[in-house]
């Protein structure tokens, strides 16, 4: 593959909300952002998923979008946005937008429009179908619950939404809507822009009327002629977020050859604790040989013909450290150690706000406490079904959105150092020990784990570039695996397990090249694993 900027980058999102506030309204914003550049760069990362700022009414925030060619009122306004991408890139750092066209905002003029009656201009550019036998058209249901289908009483018709009814979706089908999201993009890239996230991208070739939402016949179609019309003509990232994407349907998306997007990311690790074909609510514990195989599975199975993602963590799912790690006792060492496991792997490393500092779940005891529309229409549909509320609040603090939107801890001050006002969602109150100046303090921080995986990323192309290999046979919750380029070889051991392990190899150790517990030297015949070590060697 032709080597590109992406692939050897690492990317951190930022949820504007939760980030920085810079006016004490409570609310993160752009000002806030370029105010942490300098941090951004201490940790050494090149792009910035920046998660939505057009301006939406915020029924799901951001996710909703009333216009794209400007900003969200309480995030500041576009020369703020020029200003962010000018100032990032004397830094070196792009800025990715988050692209959501698969629906827009009820609020925005197109939809407005489309609503006054079946003449209407815009009417096309939404999903509209008659009653059928005076009811819905059909089976389909909304990812926020309920049934995907909203009458308009108006025009007597139904129109789609596959998130909140305030999220009609567009109609790919029209010519004249596919026109308008090359315009948006076109215009976003001639500000400069590093690339696109792409929202529930897989879901745009859907065929309503054989419920067929994901994956549909034209999908492949659009995304090819979104290349041709947009960003095929620029050096940028473009990654699209598709829940139900096989290694098969990964290297359609991103196989050069192809020309249509640089990666996608997957879920198929991120299912791994919910019961087979329920929803995610539906916890089930974690099975680390499960997760061994999954990942090793999309390791090898993209070869030359596609590229990964890596991810534990973004906006709409738990923290990593409380879902996977040990928040407690071991919280450093286990924060440390899926560090680690996560980017010694093939592919482009994405970090979530505060994961590089080891942010934490934030349990909650009551539905009041919750913003997010996900969680609150689950919670009110399962009650209505009889689940328990005690039932219901545990799948929350488990799976809840809000777990990784509270705002970023950055000091030990009043609000964490977020806002000087009161902040939109309530701060993790451990911010007293888990913070940005702490962590930049002790030279031993999860932090610098980060810091030092994305620099030794940069220095060795055999990170980016080399062959992957699981070690079978070791004991189940030793998660080991070589990595491969030319005559060298790297092996990357990690113990996911709060107790102590051992692994055995016949590989001798030429240099240690990190580890999550101080070791200079390691022999690999019968070496004992403290509580979640790991370590990164050259054999
Ligand atoms: C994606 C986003 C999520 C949003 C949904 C609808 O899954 O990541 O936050 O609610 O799409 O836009
Ligand atoms: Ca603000």
């Amino acid at each position: 593959m032709d080597p590109r900027w992406w692939h050897t980058a690492v990317i951190y999102q930022i949820y504007p909300r939760s980030f920085q506030d810079s006016n004490g309204d409570g609310i993160g914003d752009i000002k806030g952002i370029i105010s942490r550049l300098d941090y951004l760069h201490t940790l050494g990362i090149n792009a910035i998923w920046l998660s939505p700022v057009y301006k939406s009414p915020n029924v799901d925030n951001g996710y909703d979008i009333s216009d794209y060619r400007d900003i969200m009122d309480e995030f500041g306004s576009i020369e703020d946005m020029d200003e962010l991408i000018s100032e990032a890139a004397k830094y070196d750092i792009k800025i990715i937008m988050d692209l959501v066209v698969n629906h827009t905002s009820d609020q925005h003029p197109w939809f407005i429009e489309a609503k006054k009656g079946k003449d209407n201009k815009y009417r096309d550019y939404y999903i509209w179908r008659n009653p059928v036998d005076g009811n819905v058209p059909n089976n389909l249901r909304s990812s926020f619950g309920g049934s995907a289908w909203e009458f308009d009483k108006y025009s007597g018709q139904y129109y789609l939404h596959l998130f909140s009814k305030h999220q009609p979706d567009l109609n790919w089908e029209n010519e004249k809507v596919r026109q308008e999201v090359w315009d948006l993009m076109n215009f976003w890239l001639e500000k400069g822009v590093g690339g696109f996230r792409m929202d529930v991208i897989d879901l745009i070739g859907k065929v309503p009327d054989e419920e067929i939402t994901s994956n549909g016949p034209k999908l492949h179609e659009y995304l090819q002629e979104m290349n041709r019309k947009t960003f095929g003509k620029y050096d940028v990232l473009t990654v699209g977020e598709t829940w139900g994407a096989t290694p098969d349907i990964a290297k359609l998306f991103s196989n050069p050859e192809r020309k249509e997007l640089s990666m996608v990311f997957q879920f198929e690790h991120i299912c791994l604790d919910q019961q087979e074909g329920m929803e995610k609510w539906d916890l089930k514990p974690l099975q680390i040989k499960e997760l061994k195989r999954v990942i090793a599975k999309w390791q090898t199975a993209l070869g030359k013909k596609g590229w990964n993602s890596l991810f534990w963590n973004n906006h709409d799912l738990p923290r990593i450290v409380s879902r996977w790690g040990n928040d407690k006792q071991y919280h450093s060492e286990s924060a440390k150690m899926l560090a680690i496991l996560l980017h010694m792997l093939r592919g482009t490393p994405y970090i979530y706000q505060g994961e590089e500092i080891g942010m934490t779940n934030y349990p909650i005891s009551s539905i009041e406490e919750v913003d997010d529309i996900e969680s609150r229409n689950m919670y009110y549909e399962r009650l209505a079904k009889g689940y328990s509320k005690r039932e219901i609040l545990e799948s929350i603090n488990a799976k809840g959105r809000d777990n990784a939107r509270t705002p970023m801890q950055w000091d030990d001050t009043e609000n964490a150092g977020f806002t000087k006002g009161t902040p939109w969602l309530h701060v993790n109150p451990n911010y007293h020990q888990i913070n940005v100046k702490k962590n930049l303090e002790n030279p031993n921080s999860i932090f610098y784990t980060y810091q030092q995986l994305i620099r030794v990323r940069k220095e060795n192309p055999i990170i980016t570039w080399g062959d992957f290999q699981l070690i079978e046979n070791t004991e189940e919750e030793v998660f080991a695996y070589y990595r491969k380029l030319g005559n060298e070889k790297w092996l990357i051991v990690a113990n996911f397990s709060e107790s102590e392990s051992v692994f055995s190899s016949k590989d001798v150790v030429k240099k240690v090249i990190m580890s999550n517990y101080k070791q200079n030297n390691i022999n690999l015949s019968n070496k004992r694993l403290k509580p979640y070590e790991a370590f990164v060697v050259r054999i």
